[in-house]
C-alpha cells in the first residue's frame, strides 16, 4: 500500500491488520502528510511493514516490489490538498502523475514475472477522488461514466493518474480497478483540512474561518466506511472497472461547521459562549467548486457495500477522537503547521520557501509574488476540503 502513513491510507492498514489475514507492506515518503504515530497500532505486528520510500524512486518500488511479492497494490499515495496545489503545483505533478506512472511500470514488470495463478489473481487498485470530475449545480450525481472536467491543480493531477491507470490496463493488460470517492473526514485527519481544523481551532477558542458564504456543499463520508469499501473493491471488484463511492451526506460548509460547534457546546462547552460565535467568513478560494456529490449504487448493487455512518454519527465519534487524542495532534506537530503560517512555509516546495519571507511581509509581496497572491496563499492557513 502506498501513502500508508496518511489519513486514509493509515485507516485501511490498520483494517487489514486488525480484521484480516493479509500482511502489509506500507509505502510511504513521509511528506508532512504522513505520520507514523497514525499507524502505532499495528508496527509492530509480524504481518506489517514499513519502507520509507518515494514512489517515483523506479529502483527502489523494484526492489520493494521483489522483496514483497504483493498480490494486491493499493495505491494512495498523493499530493492531496488543493490550496497547496494552487500556490505549488509541482510536487502533484511529481507525485500524483509521475510517480504514479514510475508505479505502474513496476507494478507491470512484477505482474508480468508473476505465476500464471497468481497473475490471475493480481490487483492495481488506484484510490481517486471524486474532485475529478468538476463542480456539478444544485442538481445531479457524479458517476463511473461522468466525464472528466478537473477545475485545480490537484484534481487535474489526480485524473491524469486515472487515465494513467486505465490506460495500462487497455494497453497492457494491467488488471486495475479504479476508485473515486468523496470527500472522508474522521481520526488521524491532517488539520489542515476542514473538519479537523474547526474542530481543533474551536478546542482552542480560535476563529472558525469558513470560505465565502459557506455555501459549498460536499459529499461526507467516514474513513472508515471508504476502507471497508476499498478493501471490497481490492478483494472483489471487476478488473478495468470504475466503482464510485460516496457518503449519501451532502451538507454546506456552514452546516458541517456548525455541526462541528454544537458537539463541542455539549462534549466540551467554553465559558466564553457558544462555539458559533467564532465563525468568520474569508475570501473564497479561486475557482472553488460548487457542489460534489456522488452516485454509489454501483458499488452497493454489484458489492454490497454501504456505509454504516450517518453524517451525524461519524462526526460526534470523530469530535470525541479529537477531543481524547490531542497527543497526536498536537505532539506530531499539524496542529502548530495549521495555526503558524511560518511553519507551514517550511513545509512547502523549495520555489514557495524561496520566497517565505516576501510571503511574511503580505503588504509589500515581491516581484514573484505579488501582495494579492500573497493574501491568497495566506488563506492555505484557513483550511481546506
Ligand atoms: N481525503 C479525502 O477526502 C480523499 C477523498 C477521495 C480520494 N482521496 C485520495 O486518497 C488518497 C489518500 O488521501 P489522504 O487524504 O489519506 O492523503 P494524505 O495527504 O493524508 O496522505 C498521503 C500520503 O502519501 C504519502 N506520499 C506523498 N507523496 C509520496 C510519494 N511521492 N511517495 C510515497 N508516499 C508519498 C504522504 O507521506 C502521506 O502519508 C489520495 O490519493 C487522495 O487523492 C482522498
Amino acid at each position: 500500500m502506498t501513502g500508508g502513513a496518511g489519513f486514509i491510507g493509515s485507516a485501511v492498514a490498520r483494517k487489514l491488520i486488525a480484521e484480516t489475514g493479509h500482511s502489509v507492506c506500507v509505502v510511504d515518503k513521509l511528506t508532512y502528510a504522513g505520520n507514523m504515530a497514525s499507524l502505532a497500532s499495528v508496527s509492530r505486528d509480524a504481518r506489517f511493514r514499513f519502507e520509507k520510500a518515494d514512489i517515483g524512486d523506479g529502483e527502489r518500488m523494484r526492489a520493494i516490489f521483489a522483496s514483497f511479492s504483493p498480490d494486491i497494490v493499493m495505491h494512495l499515495a498523493a499530493e492531496s490538498h488543493v490550496d497547496r496545489s494552487i500556490d505549488g503545483p509541482a510536487a502533484f505533478i511529481d507525485t500524483n502523475i509521475v510517480g504514479s506512472f514510475v508505479l505502474l511500470q513496476e507494478a507491470l514488470r512484477h505482474w508480468r514475472w508473476l505465476a500464471p495463478e497468481r497473475r490471475e489473481r493480481f490487483r492495481f487498485h488506484h484510490i481517486s477522488t471524486d474532485e475529478v470530475f468538476g463542480s456539478l449545480g444544485a442538481e445531479g450525481f457524479f458517476r463511473e461514466d461522468t466525464a472528466y472536467q478537473p477545475t485545480s491543480p490537484y484534481s487535474a493531477s489526480k485524473a491524469a493518474s486515472d487515465h494513467l491507470v486505465r490506460a495500462w490496463h487497455h494497453t497492457y493488460g494491467l488488471p486495475v480497478l479504479v476508485t473515486n470517492c468523496s470527500n472522508n473526514y474522521g481520526p488521524y485527519h491532517f488539520p489542515e483540512k476542514l473538519i479537523p481544523l474547526m474542530i481543533i481551532n474551536g478546542l482552542e477558542g480560535k476563529p472558525l474561518p469558513v470560505y465565502g458564504n459557506g455555501a459549498n456543499v460536499r459529499d461526507w463520508l467516514y474513513v472508515d466506511d471508504h476502507a471497508d469499501a476499498l478493501l471490497m473493491v481490492a478483494e472483489q471488484g471487476v478488473p478495468g472497472e470504475t466503482y464510485a463511492i460516496g457518503g449519501h451526506n451532502e451538507m454546506a460548509n456552514i452546516d458541517v461547521v456548525r455541526s462541528i460547534c454544537a458537539l463541542l457546546d455539549e462534549l466540551r462547552p467554553d465559558a466564553a459562549g457558544p462555539h458559533e460565535r467564532l465563525i468568520s467568513y474569508v475570501t473564497d478560494r479561486p475557482g472553488h467548486d460548487a457542489r460534489y456529490a456522488i452516485d454509489a449504487a454501483k458499488i452497493g448493487r454489484e458489492l454490497g457495500w454501504a456505509p454504516k455512518q450517518s453524517f451525524a454519527s461519524g462526526l460526534r465519534r470523530t469530535v470525541e477522537w479529537y477531543l481524547a487524542n490531542a497527543g497526536w495532534w498536537s505532539a506530531s506537530g499539524p496542529a502548530s503547521i495549521a495555526a503558524s503560517g511560518s511553519a507551514r512555509a517550511d513545509r512547502r516546495q523549495p520555489e514557495d520557501r524561496e520566497h517565505a519571507a516576501c510571503r511574511s511581509n503580505r503588504a509589500a509581496g515581491c516581484e514573484d509574488h505579488p501582495a494579492e497572491e500573497i493574501r491568497r496563499s495566506s488563506r492555505l492557513l484557513f483550511g481546506d476540503l
